[in-house]
Formats: structure tokens, sequence, C-alpha cells
């Protein structure tokens, strides 16, 4: 049996549920791939920095959770910053769910480069370093002998990135269209079953997908780092957010809706990475689509991409695309995927 230690940034939905996650697949981790994992470290912005070098219950740590505070749990140090962590802990692997920030990629991005530098391996699923840094984290992963995972930037546990880049990498993927976005699909959904746009989004953010600032969703952004993400990792590409040609969701009105239902289609904010003559683009905007194309049926949160292929045509992928043990899951599958190759 081989035995991780972790050290977890961030404690909030997605650390919980990737704490869920281990807790109800423990046992089967252990008899399938002889592996353990054992949380040393947790440092969150509001509960607290503990840890134990001996590792916390999984049980615990939930309950701990639960009340907001970690600052309860018996523990060696409750007041480390999250380099002292990186530094004191110990620990084999970082789990990096700290909070996104599509701009800067800041402050996780530093805490990836400090965990990979000391050899390290990291699981992700904080969109801004990858979106912004991928091909620098893969470099300095590589550079030190150690693995980064970050499976759940994109449509949370469903497995886009690992389908794009491992079971379909020798078919020649050309062009990637996707569902990326779970608040606007669901609000889309909404509005073309006759509800209002304002009402959908209050739903959508007390069902806990929309981002703490729902312009990051209606406006594309969100997607918008999710295309840049398949586009530099799928597609061997060095894009930016600003590459993006971008537009959400907000200009679109009940009278669109119906004008799409009398053509026979639909409207999805659908994001796009195609090459054209050897440059790769990516956009993000309103499409009208055919009610018999694979997306079209995509309703609600859910998240989907057809893959363009030229030797299998047209492969669909539809899945969950946010949720707390939906992206808990991706961070648990990295772990895996990193035991499998390395361990
Ligand atoms: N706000 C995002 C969504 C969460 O609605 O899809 C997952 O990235």
């Amino acid at each position: 049996m081989k035995t991780y230690k972790l050290a977890l940034v961030g404690f909030g939905n997605v650390g919980q549920g990737f704490v869920q996650a281990l807790q109800q697949k423990e046992e089967t981790l252990a008899a399938q791939f002889g592996v353990a994992f054992k949380i040393v470290a947790i440092n969150d912005m509001k509960m607290g920095s503990v840890y134990r070098p001996g590792g916390f219950l999984l049980d615990e740590l939930l309950k701990a959770a639960a009340t907001g505070d970690l600052s309860d749990l018996p523990a060696e140090a409750n007041d480390w910053t999250v380099k002292q962590m990186i530094e004191g802990a110990g620990a084999d692997a970082l789990v990096e769910v700290s909070f996104t920030d599509l701009q800067s990629g800041e402050p996780a991005a530093s805490f990836i480069r400090q965990a990979l530098e000391r050899g390290m391996h990291v699981v992700t699923t904080n969109k801004g370093p990858i979106a912004l840094f991928y091909p620098e984290l893969h470099e300095l992963a590589l550079g030190h002998g150690c693995m980064i995972g970050y499976e759940g930037t994109v449509m949370s546990g469903t497995p886009a990135l690992a389908l794009g880049q491992e079971l379909l990498a020798a078919a020649g993927v050309q062009r990637l269209q996707g569902i990326l976005n779970g608040t606007t699909n669901f609000i889309l959904s909404k509005m073309d079953g006759g509800g209002s746009y304002q009402q959908a989004l209050i739903e959508a953010q007390q069902l806990g997908y929309a981002e703490a600032d729902p312009a990051g969703d209606v406006e594309g952004f969100d997607a918008a780092g999710k295309v840049v993400i398949l586009a530099n990792v799928l597609m061997g590409a060095n894009i930016r957010m600003a590459d993006v040609d971008r537009q959400g969701i907000t200009k679109l009105t009940q009278a669109d809706i119906q004008q799409a239902q009398s053509e026979g289609k639909r409207w999805k904010l659908i994001g796009t990475v195609e090459r054209v003559n050897g440059v790769v683009k990516a956009s993000v905007r309103p499409v009208k689509i055919a009610l018999g194309h694979p997306l079209a049926s995509v309703g609600g949160a859910t998240n989907a991409i057809t893959y363009s292929t030229e030797l299998l045509g047209d492969v669909t992928l539809v899945g969950p695309g946010a949720g707390r043990l939906e992206t808990g899951y991706a961070l648990l599958n990295d772990l895996i995927a990193i035991h499998r190759k390395l361990g």
C-alpha cells in the first residue's frame, strides 16, 4: 500500500467535496489501486490553518468545516502560512483549491510554483493558474520530476481533458465546440421554457453553480478561461484570455429565444477552439444551434464538448460541469492518475 500525504490550500465547496469523494472511495482505492491518502495539513483563508503529522480523520475535517472554523482541531501547528505549510508539512502532493482569479491567477499560481519547485505533485481545479500559465507550470513539473493534474478545470470531474489528451490523441482533434459553463446553460434552458433571465440567474446562484461574481459566467469569462485551457492543453496552442473572441449571454432577449424556436434552433453559449490554416482560433459566443445537433439537447447545468477529429469524425462527451462532489472527484482522479504513472 502506498500512502500519499496531502496538504490542502482552500477548504470551501471543492475542498470539502474532495474529502467527501475520498471518504466514499477510500476502501475501493485501497483494494483496486493499493493507494491511500492522508491529509496532514489544511490552510483556508476563512477557516484557518492546521497541521498534524499523523493526519486528520476525514470525518473530523468535514465536521469542523461545517462550523466554518478549523481552529478547534487538535493540531501540532495552527498558525502556518501556505508557504510554511508547503515547506514544512512533508506532503507528497498539494491539493490547490483556493479561489480563482482569471486575471492574475494569484495567489494560486504562486502556491503551485512553490510546490512544484520542491518536487511536490499538485492537483488543482483552479482555472486561473492553468488558463494563464499552463505551459510554464507543465515545464516546471517536468523539470522537477513531479506532475500537475488539472482535469477539474474544465467540466469538473467529467474527463474532458483526459479524453482529448489521451484517448483521442491519435485521432487528430481539429475543432472543439462545447457548452462549458453550467450557469449560462441553466439560464438559457430556463428562458427556453419561458422563464425570465433574472429569475434563472437567482436560481443558479442558489443552486451554487454561479461564480461568486456571476458576471464571470454571464459575460463568458469563465467559459473563455476553459477555452484557453482546451486550446493550450489539447491543441498545443499558447493563447491568452485576450485572444478569445468573447461575448456573453446578457444581450439575449426572450424575443431572440422565441425566434430561434421558430427556426427549429436553440441558443447556446458555445466555446469553440479550431485550427484555421495552422493557427488556433478561440471564441465564446451565443450560437443558434439546430435541434438535431448533439449540443442542442444538453440542458440545465450540464456541460458537453464535441471533439471533431480527422479519423473518428465527431465524438461528444456530456456530463456534469460544476458541483461540489463532481469537482472534488476530479482531484481524486488526478491523484490516482499520478499514482498509476509514477507510484
Ligand atoms: N460557474 C461555473 C459554471 C462553475 O457555472 O459552470 C464551474 O466552473
